[in-house]
């Protein structure tokens, strides 16, 4: 293809993806398949592979770009990023608008009510255009620059297209969060890595935006909703939200999918209670409405206290919560042996439905609550998901209440329990170490059976505890020497269901590869983990000999799973699982695998080509790489074996030289290409 015509098609390739972005993250109307918009992206993925000049910043291929980077850098607000002032009440609300009719005697006011985004407040910096930075609050007067995290959020745009003139700059603010939905299936996800869940989509929007590898934002559902101005250029300084609300929709921004225009306190209380009754249908959290002044000259003239703007105010929804006595706390082990407290409360109705049991996630948010057994607690459905106990009413303590002591031994197998530093930081999670506990044992058993894994139907959980309660399986390896009568044996069980059990073992031989390295219960490992595995390995004999610099060398695997996947395959126990497993015929090939030479000299070394080589185009040099085992990655790290370099290097030179990888020219490569 001739570099115009390419061109051409990039062109055409970045609109369409713009444009199914925006379909499906803003407007919220997918317009093609996942499948479509799949190939798409690699079509433009292969067009800048071979016309690295087509690479601008603001291409769909640069949302998840660079390096992990060592801290985020400090960023001064142009505008000071305020707070709001809260209320609770009717009243409250009423004397809000009193205060600020007093400050603006002549005038008529008219009111916007928003609804309150529970996310992370962020602010956003346009240049001619183009996003140039993206910030958090931090102490509303300096943030993180988190613009690299930013970028990979798929529903904001990278560049706006504004037709009539584009302003020189254009700083919004606005909330990133995650949907509900994203959040339940990130936190199914890490339960089942045995990660620890995030409490809220809130605090998993926080987590993830501090996270200084934009490769783990990439891969979570973050949304971004814009309702606020920050330093714009004068002649485009909006005049009302609501044509400021306006004009960001038409430049491609997501702002609230309700918005009320209020002319009185009644008409504003009457939004905010309109807007109790179907808030819960947005993908969003939402704690509150915020009333805001319509026009932006007559905020000028209200000003603002050293925190909060007085043309603004929120009113917070109570929560729903209930009282209730918190009865005992039980302590359930995960099947990685994590240590859950659990609160056993005297049943209560909250939000519709009848609680018994309430998370207190770990010991630490049990000693900072001060949880006592016999306490009275308030419990609240965060965000209708898990019920937690929120607070203790300490008032009401009568002096009887029992201090928890968290056990030190495990309340299955009396194992003393263990407390280990993940990645350099302490581990809130006590573990029971003996990985023949019976609660793990089961635990193993019910993952393995489970949807997201193996798929065997009948494996919940009262069969499994039959199961290994009667020694008839302790291990996922013993579930395929198991017969019809002694399952069908066992209580509340027919011949016809234990039938239909063993068959549905038998077929789960076949089932793919990641389903079963999924099933093994690594920790870290979830789906999503055991997918890029299955396509990085031909089988399971390779991957359970890969060392752990072969895995952490792979592109989506981190030094901590790396650590994980490794220590698994080493301990003997689990390697004559993994002989039993193919004694018993399980699937061993990965039909994900992508195949690369494996014997060939580059088998497993990373390149980065950079500059313009003397003879070889880069496609030539990259098929070289690949036909001889290895592979082409756009950045350097230290992951990076070699660094192709040609004439006018850049920044990809002087990094290879300051990590110490070796750095060849096209001469040299060539060399090497001839083999030893
Ligand atoms: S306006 C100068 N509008 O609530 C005041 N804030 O409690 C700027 N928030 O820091 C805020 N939804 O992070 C505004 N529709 C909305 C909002 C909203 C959520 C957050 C924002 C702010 C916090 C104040």
């Amino acid at each position: 293809m001739q570099p115009a015509e390419a061109k051409a098609r990039h062109d055409q390739l970045a609109e369409e993806i713009r444009r199914n972005d925006h379909a499906y993250y803003v407007a919220a109307q997918p317009t093609i398949s996942d499948h479509e918009y799949d190939r798409l992206y690699r079509e433009l993925l292969n067009l800048e592979q071979e016309f690295p000049e087509l690479v601008t910043p603001d291409s769909p291929s640069q949302r998840v770009g660079g390096q992990p980077i060592d801290k985020f850098e400090s960023i001064t607000h142009t505008m000071p990023m305020m707070s709001l002032d809260n209320t609770y009440s009717p009243e409250e609300v009423q004397a809000f608008i009193n205060r600020v009719q007093k400050l603006l005697p002549d005038e008529s006011l008219d009111w916007i009510v928003e609804p309150k985004v529970d996310g992370v407040a962020v602010s956003l910096r346009y240049e001619n255009g183009a996003l140039v930075t993206g910030a958090t609050r931090g102490d509303g007067t300096t943030g993180d620059n988190i613009t690299a995290n930013l970028k990979t959020i798929r529903g904001l745009p990278l560049r706006i297209e504004a037709g009539a003139g584009t302003p020189k700059v254009l700083e919004l603010r606005g909330e990133v969060y995650m949907t509900r939905t994203g959040f339940e299936k990130l936190n199914f996800e890490r339960e089942s890595a045995g990660d620890e869940k995030f409490a809220n989509p809130r605090n998993a929007t926080a987590g993830t935006l501090k996270q200084l590898d934009p490769r783990i934002a990439a891969n979570r559902p973050l949304r971004v909703v814009l309702y606020g101005a920050g330093e714009i250029d004068a002649d485009f300084r909006p005049t009302t939200q609501d044509t400021f609300l306006t004009w960001l929709r038409s430049l491609g921004f997501r702002t609230s999918e309700r918005v009320w225009h209020s002319g009185t306190a009644d008409e504003v209380l009457a939004a905010i209670a309109e807007l109790d009754s179907v808030r819960r249908k947005f993908d969003y959290e939402t704690d509150g409405a915020v009333i805001k002044l319509n026009d932006f000259a007559l905020r000028q003239h209200c000003g603002a206290t050293a925190k909060a703007p007085r043309w603004a105010i929120a009113y917070k929804y109570a929560p729903e919560q209930a009282e209730t006595v918190l009865r005992d706390i039980s302590i359930q082990i995960g099947r990685t042996g994590a240590l859950t407290p659990v609160a056993e409360l005297k049943p209560v109705l909250l939000a519709g439905t009848t609680v018994k049991r309430a998370t207190l996630h770990n010991e630490e948010e049990l000693r900072r609550k001060d949880v006592r057994i016999g306490d009275r607690v308030i419990i609240e459905k965060a965000g209708d998901i898990i019920p937690a106990v929120v607070r203790v009413v300490v008032e009401q303590r009568t002096g009887a209440e029992q201090v928890f002591l968290f056990p030190k031994q495990c309340p299955e197998c009396s194992s003393n329990v263990t407390r280990d530093s993940v990645g350099g930081t302490a581990n809130v999670v006590w573990r029971c170490p003996n990985p023949d506990c019976p609660a793990q044992v089961r635990g193993r058993l019910e993952h393995f059976c489970s949807r997201g894994a193996m798929d065997i139907e009948g494996g919940g959980e009262v069969l499994i505890r039959q199961l290994a309660d009667h020694g008839l399986a302790l291990d996922a390896s013993e579930l395929y020497r198991l017969k019809v009568e002694e399952v069908a044996a066992l209580d509340r069980m027919g011949e016809k269901s234990a039938q239909n059990f063993i068959e549905g073992i038998a077929g789960s031989r076949q089932r793919e590869l990641w389903r079963l390295i999924f099933g093994l219960g690594i920790l870290h490992v979830g789906t999503g983990v055991a997918k890029s595995l299955s396509r990085a390995f031909p089988n399971l004999d390779t991957l359970m000999h890969a060392t752990e610099e072969d895995l952490a060398a792979l592109d989506d695997i981190g030094p901590v799973i790396a650590r994980s996947v490794a220590d698994w395959f080493n301990n003997p126990d689990n390697s004559a699982l993994v002989e039993r497993f193919r004694k018993a015929d399980l699937n061993f090939e990965s039909d994900l695998f992508q195949a690369a030479d494996k014997d060939g000299i580059f088998s497993g070394k990373t390149f980065v080509l950079t500059g313009t080589l003397p003879t070889l185009t880069r496609t030539e040099a990259t098929a070289r790489i690949e036909a001889l085992g290895g592979k082409v990655s756009t950045s350097v790290s230290k992951n990076t074996h070699y660094v192709l370099a040609g004439e006018d290097a850049g920044s990809k030179l002087a990094k290879a030289e300051k990590l110490g990888i070796s750095i060849l020219s096209e001469s040299m490569f060539l060399d090497l290409c001839e083999g030893p």
